[in-house]
């Protein structure tokens, strides 16, 4: 351990994702996101990455968000037992089409405003402070089929209206906010990550980054905004992190690594610093891509984040040499598979001193204090006969990940907090499977949606309890 101990008042928690937890997919008035298009089986990745256009629903397909782990009628009972862990932050997202059911109303549904004061309100009961996410994979259909999503500049007022809704209604509950989750994943898995389908023939990457255009410039004035309607709102940006190792000390591979993780924060870049980065240029030339901006974008994009915030599962690794057959996806961003590394039962690489690198890049780069609001293990857990779930392996990943965050802070990096990714078992993103397991609460269902939605908590859940009581002293 560290001499450093984690600062007073660090924040620890755990953190979902609406389109992951709630189901109630057309309760209250939800209208249909993209993600409620995402299929469990087969089908589900061509859909995911926007080559399968999907804009109704089948019959003969399940879809995992629909019901998900019924966190819409059970957060009560889910917020209790993160009180019971001492929990100081609890991440979620807000569905935008439960507020703005089709999208582009122009006065938010007031059924989806009330069911999230209601969950606010139980945090703060427990003296929790939410963290909240306002786009977490998940567009409104109809702004998807009218629009073809964030392609299009409209979807900037869009967003920034129901951005603006969610500040004044919430305010004085939530004070931290998250604009895009994992921002660059719109590179990666365009449909879950921006709503974009191509079309046959399209330059695809032209169309990525202008939708990542638009998304940007709907953060900076999202963070504007905040600012505008409570000066103590604090507004983060959001990467899916892991830095790329270069394969070997080969110049090329070396560059090749560099290049690969300014891909990644390209989005951090404008975000956390309020202008497009130098090297952007050749970039959209070698691509053939060409932004169309407004005059006013540029000082728009001025409107830097408070905080950058990250998810981190493991680190990636690139050499001159890689193509689509020598790579594969963790958290679906294409890597080497690096042979240093122990791997998880999904064959994601376990780097805990990957994250020490990653977060002091990110300081060196950013001068912003950081806040780590996704890390875990998802893993197929056992539930014994007498009922328990003993998950020492989720308990050693996350030792040795907060070990790693402790050993950054003693860097010098500043970091708020700390938020335990899917803090109880829901749908995986990539897979759609509630077999690969994050939480430290399981959930009695299986991945085609049996079982009887039963919490109970795992040992990993006693040991979590201890960490924050002790501020991360104890990680026993
Ligand atoms: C991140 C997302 O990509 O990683 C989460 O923000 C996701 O939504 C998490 O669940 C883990 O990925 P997966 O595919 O294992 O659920």
């Amino acid at each position: 351990m560290s001499q450093q101990t984690f600062p007073a008042g660090f924040l620890w928690g755990g953190a979902l994702a609406a389109n992951q937890a709630e189901g109630g997919y057309r309760e209250g008035g939800k209208g249909l996101t993209t993600v409620d298009m995402i299929p469990h089986g087969a089908a589900r990745m061509a859909v995911k990455l926007g080559l399968e256009k999907r804009l109704t629903l089948r019959d003969d397909e399940y879809y995992p968000s629909h019901q998900a782990i019924d966190f819409y009628h059970r957060y009560k009972e889910d917020i209790a037992l993160m009180a019971e862990m001492g929990f100081k932050v609890f991440r979620t997202s807000i569905a935008w089409s439960r507020l703005y059911p089709q999208g582009d109303e122009q006065e938010p549904n007031a059924q989806g405003v009330a069911f999230y004061r209601s969950l606010f309100e139980e945090c703060k009961k427990y003296g929790i402070e939410p963290l909240v996410t306002l786009c977490h994979f998940d567009v409104p259909m109809h702004l998807v089929v009218e629009y073809g999503s964030w392609r299009s500049r409209k979807m900037v007022d869009f967003f920034t209206r129901y951005a603006r809704a969610c500040f004044e209604a919430f305010d004085g509950l939530v004070k931290y906010w998250l604009t895009f989750n994992e921002i660059n994943i719109l590179l990666h898995s365009p449909f879950s990550g921006a709503g974009l389908v191509f079309e046959e023939g399209e330059n695809r990457e032209q169309v990525k980054y202008q939708a990542a255009h638009h998304e940007l410039v709907a953060s900076a004035l999202a963070t504007r905004i905040a600012h505008q309607v409570n000066p103590a709102n604090q507004v983060g940006c959001m990467l899916a992190g892991g830095n790329f190792y270069p394969w070997s000390c080969k110049p090329e591979d070396v560059w090749a690594a560099l290049e690969k993780d300014r891909e990644n924060l390209f989005f951090i870049d404008v975000q956390a610093r309020g202008a497009y980065p130098s090297y952007a240029a050749r970039l959209f030339r070698e691509k053939g891509v060409v932004i169309h901006m407004e005059s006013e974008d540029a000082g728009i994009l001025k409107n830097s984040v408070d905080f950058v915030s990250f998810s981190y599962y493991a680190s990636r690794c690139a050499s001159a040499e890689m193509n689509e057959q020598n790579s594969s996806a963790a958290n679906v961003v294409k890597s080497l598979t690096n042979p240093h590394l122990k791997r998880s039962d999904w064959g994601w690489g376990i780097d805990p001193l990957g994250l020490r690198i990653t977060m002091n890049m990110m300081y060196d780069r950013y001068q912003k204090p950081l806040f780590l609001v996704e890390n875990g293990l998802g893993a197929q857990d056992k539930v014994e006969a007498d009922g328990s779930i003993n998950d020492d392996y989720r308990i050693s990943y996350l030792r040795e990940h907060i070990q790693a965050m402790a050993q950054a802070i003693d860097d010098g990096v500043p970091v708020i907090g700390y938020t335990t990714w899917g803090c109880i078992d829901l749908v995986a993103a990539s897979t759609g499977e509630m077999s690969k397991r994050y939480g430290l609460v399981y959930v009695d269902r299986d991945d085609l949606g049996r079982g009887t939605l039963a919490r109970t908590r795992k040992k990993s859940f006693w040991w979590y309890k201890k960490v924050i009581a002790s501020n991360g002293r104890d990680l026993s």
